[in-house]
C-alpha cells in the first residue's frame, strides 16, 4: 500500500494540522510505503514573498521530522522537486470539467477570505489530483476539509481511465473521525488563515495563557461559568505543552544538525522522482505523447 499526503508551507503549523493530518500520517508509516511532501507549488497561490516561502518550507520539514516522521521509512520532499507533477496537472486539466471545479468549496472559501481569484487558485484541485495520482497512491491521510479534493481526484482518474484505458488507481481518503475538524480558539475550524490557531511549537508564554482580551471575550460569551472556562483553557494549554515537549526536544536536536533537513529532502526527492518518472511514462504513452 502506498500512502501519500501533502501540506502547504503557507504559515506556521498548528495543532489542527498535527491531529488532523500529521499524527495520522506518522502512524501510517508502519502500514506501508509513505510519501509526504511540502506543497510549495500550491502555496504560491497565497504566499507572495519568496524568502518566506523558502523559510516556511524548511520549517514544515523540521516540524514534521520533530513530530516523528522517520526519514528511514517515509520519503519527505518538496513538491517542486518533482516538476513532472505540473505536466500531469496540465494533462488532467484537459479532461477536467469546469463544473466539477466550480463546485469546489475551498475555492469559494478562499475567495471569501480575500485571496486573489487566479487561474491557479481555481485549478488548485487539479494539481492536487496530479500530486496524488503521480505516485499511484492508495490512501491519503487528511483532515475533513480536504475530502472533496480527493473526490475530485477520483473523478479525474475515472475520466482518464474511461478515455484512455486503465491508467490510474483510485485513491481513498483516510480521515480520522475523532480529529477530522479540530476547532480553533473561536470554535471554528482551526486554520492558519483564521487567526484562531494554537501553534505546535509556539512559545511558552504565548501559549500557556490566553490573552486578556480573549478571556474577557469568553466571559461575555459564556456568561455562566465564564471564569471556569478560562481556568479550563489554561489547564488544556498545560497539557498540550507537556504533550509536545518530547517533540520540542527532538526539534532542538535537529536544529543543531545543520545538513540533516537538506539530506532528508534530497533523499526523499530522489525516491519520489523514481516513482513519478515511471507513472509519467505510462501516462504519456496512454494519451499519445512521445
Ligand atoms: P490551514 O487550514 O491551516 O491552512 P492546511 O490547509 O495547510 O491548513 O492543511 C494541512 C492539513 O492539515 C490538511 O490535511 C488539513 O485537512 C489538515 N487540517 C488543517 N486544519 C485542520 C483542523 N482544524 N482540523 C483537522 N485537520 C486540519
Ligand atoms: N491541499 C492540501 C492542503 O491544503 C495540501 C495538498 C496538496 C495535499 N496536494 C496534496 C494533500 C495531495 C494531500 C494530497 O492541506
Amino acid at each position: 500500500m502506498r500512502i501519500l499526503s501533502g501540506i502547504q508551507p503557507s504559515g506556521v503549523l498548528h495543532i489542527g494540522n498535527y491531529f488532523g493530518m500529521m499524527r495520522p500520517a506518522i502512524e501510517l508509516q508502519k502500514e506501508g510505503e509513505t510519501f509526504y511532501f511540502i506543497a510549495d507549488y500550491h502555496a504560491l497561490t497565497s504566499v507572495r514573498d519568496p524568502e518566506a516561502l523558502r523559510e516556511n518550507s524548511r520549517q514544515v520539514a523540521l516540524d514534521f521530522l520533530a513530530c516523528g516522521l522517520d526519514p528511514e521509512r517515509a520519503a519527505l520532499f518538496r513538491q517542486s522537486d518533482v516538476p513532472q507533477v505540473t505536466e500531469l496537472a496540465w494533462i488532467l486539466s484537459t479532461i477536467a470539467p469546469m463544473g466539477l471545479l466550480e463546485r469546489a468549496h475551498s475555492y469559494k472559501d478562499k475567495l471569501a477570505r480575500g485571496l486573489a481569484s487566479t487561474v491557479g487558485l481555481f485549478s488548485y484541485p487539479v494539481l492536487m489530483a496530479a500530486d496524488i495520482l503521480i505516485y499511484d497512491s492508495d490512501a491519503v491521510p487528511v483532515g475533513k476539509d480536504q475530502k472533496q479534493h480527493i473526490e475530485i481526484t477520483r473523478d479525474l482518474a475515472v475520466k482518464i481511465n474511461e478515455t484512455f484505458g486503465q491508467v490510474f488507481k483510485l485513491p481513498e481518503p483516510k480521515i480520522n473521525p475523532q480529529t477530522e475538524v479540530v476547532p480553533g480558539l473561536d470554535g471554528q475550524k482551526m486554520s492558519k488563515s483564521y487567526g484562531n490557531n494554537i501553534d505546535i511549537f509556539g512559545d511558552e508564554k504565548e501559549t500557556l495563557f490566553a490573552s486578556k482580551e480573549e478571556i474577557a471575550n469568553m466571559r461575555d460569551r459564556f456568561k455562566k461559568g465564564g471564569t471556569g472556562y478560562g481556568d479550563f483553557k489554561k489547564e488544556l494549554f498545560e497539557k498540550l505543552w507537556e504533550y509536545f515537549s518530547p517533540m520540542r526536544k527532538r526539534r532542538d536536536e535537529i536544529l543543531h544538525d545543520k545538513s540533516h533537513i537538506d539530506n532528508v529532502l534530497a533523499r526523499g526527492a530522489k525516491r519520489a522522482n523514481e516513482v513519478a518518472d515511471q507513472v509519467m511514462q505510462r501516462v504519456r504513452k496512454a494519451v499519445g505523447l512521445r
